[in-house]
């Protein structure tokens, strides 16, 4: 008689035990689908991408400087700055992933990548030809970086790259248009 009255007690008790426990791996489940959501690493192309893409600003942000040494013109002074929000927007996802920064303390015409080193002294050497090269040089600068952003962008399935690179890519839009008008300006 103990034992019938008990039984029901002890299911009772075995229930509210599974509910606990199957209460308990559900919140340590979503804790890991959250943290995994947030921390997720970067496959080897992603960071590779983002390493370049770094670099790539940066590429576009000192020929601008350059530039705006050289020929004193507005829009390159307007569009390094708006190169170097692209470089901190990067960086910002590095600093996110721990991935070391490539660009790291060089100075205005000095990167790590060596196309991107050959290439910052073929762009300087073209745009120092006349102010309408210089604008030439902006013109394919941008669409050097739609492309590649472009490229970035299909490779990742991760919301954060894709918005920072989608931002990017907005920017080298609106610097292409700009580099178009001074050219017509000029050309036409
Ligand atoms: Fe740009």
């Amino acid at each position: 008689m103990k034992s019938r009255r008990s039984l029901p007690l002890l299911l009772l008790l075995l229930f509210t035990f599974c509910i606990g426990i199957f209460a308990i791996d559900d919140v340590s489940a979503a804790q890991r689908k959250r943290k995994g959501s947030g921390n997720a690493s970067l496959t080897n192309m992603e960071k590779s991408t983002m390493i370049y893409i770094r670099e790539e600003e940066k590429l576009a942000r000192d020929v601008y400087i350059k530039m705006y040494e050289v020929w004193g013109a507005t829009i390159f002074s307007n569009i390094s700055v708006s190169e170097q929000r692209h470089m901190d927007a990067v960086l910002n996802l590095l600093i996110k992933y721990g991935v070391p920064d490539p660009a790291l303390s060089n100075p205005v015409g000095v990167f790590t990548n060596a196309d991107l080193q050959q290439l910052y002294t073929d762009l300087v050497s073209q745009g120092t030809e006349s102010l309408l090269d210089a604008f030439y040089v902006g013109r394919a600068i941008e669409i050097m970086d739609i492309d590649d952003l472009e490229g970035a962008m299909e490779e990742t399935n991760k919301a954060d790259l894709d918005n920072v690179y989608g931002n990017l890519l907005n920017g080298s839009y609106n610097h292409l248009d700009a580099f178009n008008t001074h050219i017509a300006n000029l050309t036409q």
